[in-house]
Formats: C-alpha cells, sequence, structure tokens
C-alpha cells in the first residue's frame, strides 16, 4: 500500500467540515478514507453498519470519513477543544437554519456596546496571565461575543421556523429533539470563539505551543496586531458556515433527489442513506483508560494516530483557546488533571527522579529470550543515551520517551485490543522523532510492543503471556501537509515522514 499516492493536492484536504478548526498534527482525510474503504465492508457479517474506533480522535477527522462512509464511529479524547472540533465537524446543522441564527447572533453582536463587558471575562484555569496573551483590544473583544452568545439564548431559538422544507421532514424523520439542534448550534457558535481568540491571541500562529515570538511582539508594537475580534468572529463565522452546509449536502444531496421522485417516499431515502444513519460516538476520556462494556469486542476497525513524543505539546497549544471557552462547555475542566493526562508530552511529573531512568526490560515478564527478539533492547539503549545527555532536560526526556513507549502505549494498545473484534485490523500512523538529538523508531518499538503486550507488566488488563497482536506490515506516509509541523525545533522534534503500522488482532 501507497499512501503517497493518497495525497494528491493540499487542497484536498479541505472539503466539507475537514478544516473548521486549526488543529495540530491532523490526518490527512484521505488515509483514514482509504483505509475505511479497504478495511471495512458497508456491513459487518450481521448486517449492522461496522463500527470504526480511534483511542486518539483528536479533531475528528476520522470520524467525520466514517460518517460520510457510512460506518458508525467511536472516538475518545482527553481534550474538550479537540472534542467539541469533532462534534462540531460530524453533526450537521440544517444549512437554512444555520443562515438565520448567523445572520441573528452577528446582529445581535452589532448591537452590543462596543468595549469590555466584565461578566463575560471568564477566569483562566491556571495562573496563565491573561495580559501577556491578549491585548486589550482582544480582551474586549472577546468579552463583547461572549455577551452577544449570551444575550443570543440558543436555546430559546425557534428552530423550526427557521428550517427549509425538506430540513424540516430529515429533522422530524431522524428524531432529533429541537433541543439537540440548539446544541449543535451552540457548540458551532462556541468553537468560532475558539477560532478568533487562536486569531487574536498574542501567541505565534506558526508554533505549536503558546508563543510570545519577537515577530509577535514587533506586529503588536507597530499597531497590526490584534485583528478586530469582532470582524474575525463574523468572518469566522461566514467561512465556516459554508463547510457546514456543505457537510450537509454531502450527506443529504442524494437523499433529496431520490425523494424527488415520487415513487420513493423520504423514509425509504434516508433508509437507503447510510451517512444519514452513521452514528458517530465521541468520548470525553483517556485512551489509557477508556472501556465500555457495550463496545466489548465490537470494533471493526481501528485508525488512529497517536500524540507524538515531546513535539506537539497539545495542552500548550490549545489552553489558551480553551480558557476562554471552558465555562461554556458541557464538561467541567481541570486543568491540572487535563494538563497531566496528556500523553507524549514533557509536563509529567517525575516523582522518582533519582530511580531515572527505567528501562524496557524491566516492565518485561516474558524470557530473555523472547526479548531479544525485538528491538526494544535498541530502545532501552535509546533511553539511557537519551538520559546521559547534557541538557538538564536530558532525564526528564529520557523518563518521557520511556514512559511513551511502556505505560501509555502499552495501555492504548491494551484498551483498543480489548475493543476489537478478533480479525480486526488496527492502524497507527506514527511518525519518526528526534529526542535530545537522538532519533526514535517508533514504529518499529510499537509493532514489538504490540505483538508482545501480555509480557508488560502494566497493561491492565485480562491479558496471558502469549497475547498480542499479529503483525501485519509497514506503510510510509511522506508528511504533506507541512504548514501543521512547523518550527518543530521549539519542542525538539522533528518529523519527516509517518510510518503506518498494520496490526491483526488474532482469532481465537
Ligand atoms: C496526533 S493527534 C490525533 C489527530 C487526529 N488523527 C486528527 O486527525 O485530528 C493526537 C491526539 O491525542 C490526544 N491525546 C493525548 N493524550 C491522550 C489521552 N491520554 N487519551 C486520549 N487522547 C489523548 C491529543 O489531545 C490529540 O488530539
Amino acid at each position: 500500500m501507497d499512501f503517497r499516492e493518497l495525497v494528491t493536492s493540499p487542497s484536498s484536504a479541505t472539503y466539507a467540515t475537514h478544516r473548521i478548526h486549526k488543529h495540530p498534527a491532523v490526518f490527512i482525510p484521505q488515509i483514514p478514507r482509504h483505509i475505511i474503504e479497504t478495511y471495512s465492508t458497508k456491513n459487518d457479517e450481521d448486517g449492522d453498519r461496522p463500527l470504526i474506533f480511534d483511542p486518539f480522535s483528536g479533531s475528528g477527522t476520522a470520524g467525520l470519513e466514517a460518517k460520510l462512509l457510512g460506518r458508525d464511529y467511536l472516538g475518545v479524547e482527553i481534550n474538550p477543544l479537540s472534542k467539541l472540533v469533532s462534534e462540531v465537524k460530524v453533526q450537521p446543522i440544517p444549512p437554512s437554519l444555520a443562515n438565520q441564527a448567523k445572520q441573528d447572533l452577528i446582529q445581535i453582536l452589532k448591537n452590543t456596546e462596543n468595549g469590555y463587558h466584565a461578566n463575560y471575562d471568564p477566569e483562566f484555569l491556571d495562573t496563565t496571565n491573561k495580559e501577556l496573551w491578549f491585548e486589550p483590544k482582544a480582551i474586549n473583544g472577546l468579552t463583547r461575543i461572549r455577551k452577544a452568545l449570551d444575550d443570543f439564548d440558543i436555546y430559546a431559538y425557534d428552530i423550526l421556523s427557521n428550517c427549509g422544507e425538506f430540513e424540516t421532514k430529515i429533522i422530524q424523520s431522524e428524531n432529533i429533539d429541537r433541543q439537540e439542534v440548539q446544541s449543535r448550534l451552540y457548540r458551532w457558535f462556541v468553537l468560532m470563539i475558539a477560532n478568533t481568540v487562536y486569531e487574536v491571541s498574542n501567541a505565534d500562529p506558526g508554533i505549536s505551543k503558546a508563543y510570545r515570538s519577537p515577530k509577535m511582539k514587533d506586529l503588536i508594537n507597530e499597531g497590526k496586531h490584534p485583528p478586530d475580534p469582532i470582524q474575525v468572529f463574523t468572518s469566522e463565522l461566514n467561512t465556516s458556515f459554508e463547510m457546514l452546509e456543505e457537510l450537509w449536502h454531502s450527506i443529504y444531496e442524494s437523499t433529496e433527489q431520490a425523494a424527488a421522485h415520487q415513487d420513493n417516499s423520504l423514509d425509504n431515502a434516508l433508509d437507503e442513506n447510510p451517512a444519514h444513519k452513521a452514528v458517530v460516538d465521541i468520548r470525553s476520556g483517556d485512551a489509557r483508560e477508556f472501556s465500555d462494556p457495550d463496545y466489548q469486542d465490537s470494533v471493526d476497525l481501528a485508525i488512529t494516530s497517536p500524540p507524538y513524543i515531546n513535539a506537539i505539546n497539545y495542552y500548550r497549544g490549545t489552553k489558551l483557546r480553551l480558557f476562554w471557552i471552558h465555562d461554556l462547555m458541557e464538561e467541567i475542566i481541570d486543568s491540572t488533571d487535563l494538563r497531566q493526562s496528556f500523553v507524549g508530552t514533557n509536563s509529567v511529573s517525575i516523582r522518582n527522579k533519582e530511580n531515572l531512568p527505567k528501562t524496557t526490560l524491566g516492565q518485561w515478564n516474558g524470557t530473555t529470550e523472547e526479548f531479544q527478539s525485538t528491538s526494544l533492547s535498541e530502545l532501552d539503549q535509546t533511553i539511557l543515551d537519551i538520559h546521559s545527555g547534557e541538557l538538564s532536560e536530558a532525564k526528564r526526556r529520557a523518563y518521557t520517551t520511556w514512559k511513551f513507549f511502556n505505560v501509555d502505549m502499552v495501555r492504548s494498545l491494551t484498551r483498543t485490543y480489548e475493543l476489537l473484534k478478533p480479525g480486526a485490523h488496527f492502524f497507527l500512523v506514527i511518525g519518526e522523532n528526534t529526542i535530545g538529538g537522538h532519533q526514535i523508531q517508533s514504529h518499529k518499538y510499537l509493532a514489538d510492543i504490540a505483538q508482545n503486550l501480555g509480557k508488560f507488566n502494566r497493561h491492565g488488563g485480562n491479558l496471558s503471556k502469549v497475547d498480542g497482536y499479529h503483525f501485519i506490515g509497514y506503510a510510509w506516509d511522506e508528511i504533506s501537509n507541512r504548514a501543521l509541523f512547523q518550527d518543530r525545533n521549539h519542542s525538539n522534534g522533528v518529523i519527516e515522514g509517518e510510518w503506518v503500522v498494520i496490526l491483526q488482532k488474532p482469532r481465537p
């Protein structure tokens, strides 16, 4: 399988809602699309829609592709902002309604007094200094937008009178209650606040963590930054509306045409529309812990790209956006818990620094011969080499690398194993990166860990020593979307390309 062929042009990633938010390190949609089309059938052996799973669901690229292809999807994601992005991405809103609601909100915003609205200035979740990251113009504009959203009062908004005839029928036939449609509008507007924060904050947009670069300082001093938040928000609403409209049409165009033929009722047409029926379930959770008896042994295909070690600090990258919307979200967020739950970052607390480094062999339950037949002794040597580096960061990096493989990946591979049906495939897209000057061949280590899951101490499941995935093979994907991987030196991760590790859960 040559994944390079899939990447035709950068614009090929922009269809439907794929680019509704600037999310770090996303899949090129063609990758999950190709895998879903090739490795799942329209119906499984019981005649049901197959279930696709992504334990590090991110912005939900695989979820949107699954939905468009008429497969059910389960995604697990730790970052509430990413979860919000994926929900907005996959939940169609009738275009007439979305357009009207958008115009009404813009009107309310125009009528909202310019200036600072203290009641709408959120408390930040940690000690992050608001004034450092946002100029008064940005803070004023963002509080004004938040006030307008509150004044709009979406949960009192009349849904049906703003829908077209066909749209009303879809909503009614789908049996979505009014409140669910209102929630979809609300999530969309909240996400657009997050998009606005990204554009008006003082963080350099070219860098994956919040960083106030000299370039940004110059722009601020020259009065060229920030842009007007109201204009940014309005333009984000308009651009994303077009994406949502395209999403709706991708799902419902064929149904509208089929229902237009008198011999085919709308119910029949909807019944023949797998994208309409496909269910997307995005869970807020930790890939290392996630389990649900309803999903045990029921996933037909898993696809994921785990976080990169030390390369993208997802928390530091999205926290400014999160801070401006956290009080508008469905779940309560504890920033300390959240920061520590991200896989791959070096913000992990190291309690037993003195005991470092730990090695993979220390976690191994199998025989020495079995260990030597893997490439994991190479991983051990790399961890020791990182640890002996000059910089004060060396110990922390060694620990992060050790923990990534021996705890985070062992556990998340095991949780996915528990959810997969026997015989189902698991595709892991993983970049090679360099930690403390040492290249980490993550694909090789992951393939070895996956095959030997039961021989690790920390899998936390009911595995016996012989349990593990079958290794099917590797494929290679050159990262084409470089814009998302700029300036990686700041975070010490250089990623040239990605490996696709193909695994299979054995049949009994
Ligand atoms: C490489 S990104 C996945 C991007 C995704 N493929 C997409 O196209 O949007 C990795 C994701 O893993 C998430 N993550 C980090 N630690 C996690 C954990 N413990 N459990 C679940 N998700 C986690 C990050 O928030 C990030 O969204």
